[in-house]
């Protein structure tokens, strides 16, 4: 090991790495504090050839490479096991934009960029990035793209995937995989960037992608909406697309509870209604407030809506998006839940909260739902929070059972148990029983032709 620690670091040089014990610190610790892991070196490369230089030696040597972007992913993916044996190759010095074509709507940029960096080169340039979620002022593109990440404008632009054109890959045995092509139609051969995409570093470390970039869409407008029912909020989205047809931006559900949370746990968050309804919807939509004005005003006199507020000004805008951007972290103060990050057909979304409500009250009354997000892409954040009075093997074998029930549910409506955070740690075991068997055999299968030594980012997904 030792041969291998020196062999890297003359590749990073001294800017490039670290072994000391306090700095590795947070590297160590998943955000939500649920895993920890050891390390003997962590290595920040400069460039692709750094990166496969890394991975080379670390194949030769059998020894373990775990990528690591803004670690704020939800499944433990970006954190190293136990063991003290497992590399962290953390991309955070490979952040240069290489390119911008405003004619080709496209934009070059290193693995490592902050998603919001993205965002603002786009808009320097005349144009618009649209991926956007609560940690992108930290996380960074490979991360995005390891875990196929969705977000809050989904709804009109699609998750990570859809805004990819090209990869550029280190593979196991350190070969460059560069697919980084600016093309919208390209059918020549497989479209071996879509393997690496969600495949959260366990079959190539993610080195640049080329991203497709959308005109300015103009003045947003952002709304709060209540309404009685989680369901109805279905029904509210589809008659607004019916008017404003895919200017319909975000359209995200929280419930009165997790809005409770927001407002205990976040300093001056308060939301804009002066009384409580059960649950909200924070909508965005592009075109003057005249017009989304007058969508809501007709969703109002139907029934639907029961309350609405409109901004009026951006920092309006912006209270109103802070209530959601905190949700995250306000849930992670309150204590720890049993997250559900699950997808069904949005028209099955009713049903299957009405169903999940009922199977909550049978099988553990006093918990808590704490239910939220992108009720338009049809994934919910469908967590659940124990009472406090278990004991911590009670609580693991009651948590098991709910977690397994919901996704139960979740596998009765045709849906799946991870929309956009990924499996990691978290959700091995969950995947292994709830995919086919034809599907997770033609992923190992995958796993195995791309890493047969088995040295990227071990004991995550597969
Ligand atoms: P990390 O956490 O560092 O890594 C995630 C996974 O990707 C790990 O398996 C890691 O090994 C792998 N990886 C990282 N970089 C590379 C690379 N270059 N090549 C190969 N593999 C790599 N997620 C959503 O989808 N939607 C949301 O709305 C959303 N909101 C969030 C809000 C908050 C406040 C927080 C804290 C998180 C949120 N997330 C959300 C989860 C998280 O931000 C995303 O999953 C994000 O895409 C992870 O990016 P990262 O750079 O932090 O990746
Ligand atoms: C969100 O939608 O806010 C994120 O996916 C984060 C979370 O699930 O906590
Ligand atoms: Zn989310």
């Amino acid at each position: 090991m030792k041969a291998l620690l020196d062999e890297l670091k003359a590749i990073v040089g001294t800017r490039g790495w670290t072994d000391d014990e306090t700095d590795l610190e947070p590297y160590l610790n998943e955000w939500r504090g649920v895993y920890k892991g050891r390390t003997p070196l962590r290595v920040a490369p400069a460039s692709t050839e750094e990166v496969a230089a890394i991975v080379r030696a670390c194949h030769a040597a059998g020894v373990a490479v775990v990528p690591q972007g803004g670690n704020t992913g939800m499944c433990g993916g970006a954190v190293p096991d136990g063991s003290g044996t497992q590399i962290l190759l953390s991309m955070h010095r490979m952040r240069r934009i290489r390119s911008v074509d405003a004619q080709n709507f496209s934009m070059t940029v290193e693995a490592g960029c902050i998603l919001a960096d993205i965002q603002e080169a786009a808009r320097a340039a005349g144009r618009y990035f649209p991926l956007s979620l609560g940690a992108e002022g930290t996380c960074q593109i490979g991360g995005n793209l390891a875990t196929d990440a969705g977000g809050l404008n989904v709804l009109r632009y699609g998750t990570a995937r859809s805004l990819t054109m090209g990869l550029e890959v280190v593979l196991a045995n350190g070969t460059v995989l560069n697919s980084l092509r600016a093309l919208r139609k390209d059918t020549a051969g497989y479209d071996l960037k879509q393997l690496f995409i969600g495949s959260e570093g366990t079959l190539g470390i993610i080195t640049a992608a080329c991203l497709r970039l959308f005109p300015d869409p103009g003045k947003l407008q952002t709304a709060m909406v209540a309404v009685a029912t989680a369901g109805e909020s279905v029904g509210l989205l589809a008659r607004l697309k019916e008017q404003l047809a895919d200017r319909v931006e975000t359209f995200e559900l929280v419930s009165d509870y997790v809005f409770g949370l927001v407002e205990k746990h976040i300093p001056d968050a308060r939301l804009p209604f002066d009384r409580r309804w059960p649950w909200y919807v924070l909508i965005e939509a592009a075109g003057s407030i005249d017009e989304l004005g007058a969508a809501l005003a007709k969703a109002m006199e139907d029934g639907p809506v029961l309350d609405a507020v409109i901004a009026k000004n951006t920092s309006e805008s912006a209270a109103l998006w802070r209530l959601r951007h905190s949700i995250a972290e306000a849930e992670r103060k309150d204590g720890k839940a049993l997250k559900h990050d699950i997808s069904v057909p949005v028209s099955a979304m009713p049903a299957f909260l009405e169903q999940g409500d009922e199977l909550l009250e049978t099988l553990c009354p006093d918990a808590r739902l704490v239910a939220f997000g992108h009720v338009g892409d049809g994934n919910l954040h469908y967590n659940v929070v124990l009472p406090r009075d278990r004991d911590a093997s009670a609580r693991e074998e009651e948590g098991k059972r709910i977690t397994g029930a919901i996704y139960d549910l979740v596998t009765q409506f045709g849906g799946s148990i991870s929309a956009e955070h990924g499996i990691g740690q978290l959700k091995r075991e969950w995947l292994s029983r709830y995919g086919s068997d034809p599907e997770l055999e033609v992923m190992r299968k995958l796993k195995k032709t791309l890493d047969p030594a088995g040295i990227l980012n071990p004991g995550k997904v597969i």
